[in-house]
């Protein structure tokens, strides 16, 4: 059978950029005869609109049987005053609960064309490609108890920083996975010297390492001193192992690394299925941009890019998604350029669909 793919445009500019992903999954099975089996659903407010709401019963179960889900974006203001229980993001969180997505993929990669985009020196971030994997469902996000109680004569505000050996384990797993798909390095981080939790992070990590991954190259840090050298030498790294909070301040902080919103993608991540193949949500970092959406503006690369990843890391495609990306490296070589990479310098944007007409091209002449 074909590997199965569940596509789910979502809001605003959601289903804008999805078509544009369309047509390069279909460049890839003309061209490349990468066929795959494509459903398409609703989520977020178009669920809300068809069913009353953001995840239909029959979309989740989808969700759980194919190989990968890539989802556009949800939510606008038109849902904005929905009830909480029934609001876009719900659906999104339904997804990410019942398919245990505990691994949370950032790539933080520099098109060398973007490089004055960074808030960085272009020497320190020319080049550069790494990959944070955030720990996604436990944590001090979650643990309990949590609360605001009252104190003796004032309240107290309490999250409670947890995390158990498994689930440690299983996201350590996930990152040496990743490793070795990519240049064999992980730096974990955490705060050891000051957090319990710590203590059991790095060890747990390392144990899993020492048994079933010794090929892979293994470091620790204490998170803030990570945040300083993301910021000082970001080439340093490869792949970053952390938590739930430390990741997302670091995964921000690395974003802010390579520029605009529109260029980032993301993975998630869960339990491994019969096949060994993990449970996997596609999606780019943004959200479904309101203020643009309907005029041809939407940059469609964070979307395309978050299919590069599921070629690379559920369909066993690396070549093939080096191959789109270095389409993509191309056309931002050749200068095209949609509204929100513009920059300083000025010029004539070009639409979603031209800046995909471009990819195409240049996967056509790849
Ligand atoms: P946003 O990411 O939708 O937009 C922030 C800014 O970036 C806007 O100015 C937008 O025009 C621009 N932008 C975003 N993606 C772009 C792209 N591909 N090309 C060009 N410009 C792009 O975040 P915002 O405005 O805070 O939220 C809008 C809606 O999206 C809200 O309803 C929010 O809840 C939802 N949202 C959904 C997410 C998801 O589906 N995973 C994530 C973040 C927000
Ligand atoms: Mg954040």
């Amino acid at each position: 059978a074909n590997p199965s793919l569940l596509i789910l445009p979502g809001d605003g500019i959601g289903p804008e950029v999805m078509q544009e992903v369309r047509r390069v999954i279909t460049w890839f099975s003309e061209k490349r005869g990468l066929a795959f089996d494509i459903t398409e659903d609703l989520v977020g407010g178009a669920a809300y609109d068809a069913h009353g709401t953001p995840l239909h019963d029959d979309t989740m179960a989808k969700a759980l049987d194919v190989d990968a889900v890539l989802l556009g974006a949800v939510g606008g203001p038109k849902y904005d005053n929905l009830d909480f229980s029934v609001k876009p993001e719900r659906g999104l969180l339904r997804l990410r609960k019942e398919m245990d997505l505990f691994s949370n993929l950032r790539p933080a990669q520099c098109f060398d064309a973007l490089a004055d985009f960074s808030s960085l020196k272009t020497e320190l971030v020319s080049g550069l490609d790494i990959m944070i994997v955030r720990e996604l469902t436990s944590g001090v996000y979650f643990g309990e108890p949590r609360g605001i109680f009252e104190e003796g004569n004032e309240r107290v505000g309490i999250n409670t920083q947890r995390y158990t050996e498994s689930e440690i384990d299983r996201v350590a797993r996930s990152a040496f996975e990743l490793a070795r798909r990519r240049s064999g390095k992980v730096c974990s981080m955490e705060k050891a010297n000051v957090m319990e939790s710590g203590i059991l992070w790095r060890e747990v990590v390392q144990k899993v390492h020492d048994e079933d991954y010794p090929d892979v190259e293994l470091s620790h840090m204490y998170a803030d001193n990570g945040a300083m050298q993301l910021v000082r030498a970001p080439k340093q790294f490869d792949v970053i192992l952390t938590d739930n909070l430390f990741g997302d301040i670091l995964s921000d902080c690395a974003a802010m690394l390579t520029g605009s919103l529109g260029m980032l993608p993301s993975a998630s991540l869960g339990a491994p299925n019969a096949d060994g193949r993990p449970k996997a949500l596609y999606e780019p970092v943004h959200g479904s941009a309101p203020d643009i959406t309907g005029q041809g503006k939407a940059n469609p690369i964070a979307c395309i890019l978050s299919f590069a990843m599921a070629l690379r890391y559920s369909f066993d495609q690396g070549d093939e998604a080096t191959r789109l990306e270095t389409a993509i490296e191309k056309v931002l070589a050749d200068g095209a350029r949609t509204a929100d990479l513009m920059g300083e310098a000025g010029g004539t944007p070009i639409s979603t669909t031209q800046m995909s007409d471009a990819i195409l091209s240049a996967l056509d002449a790849s």
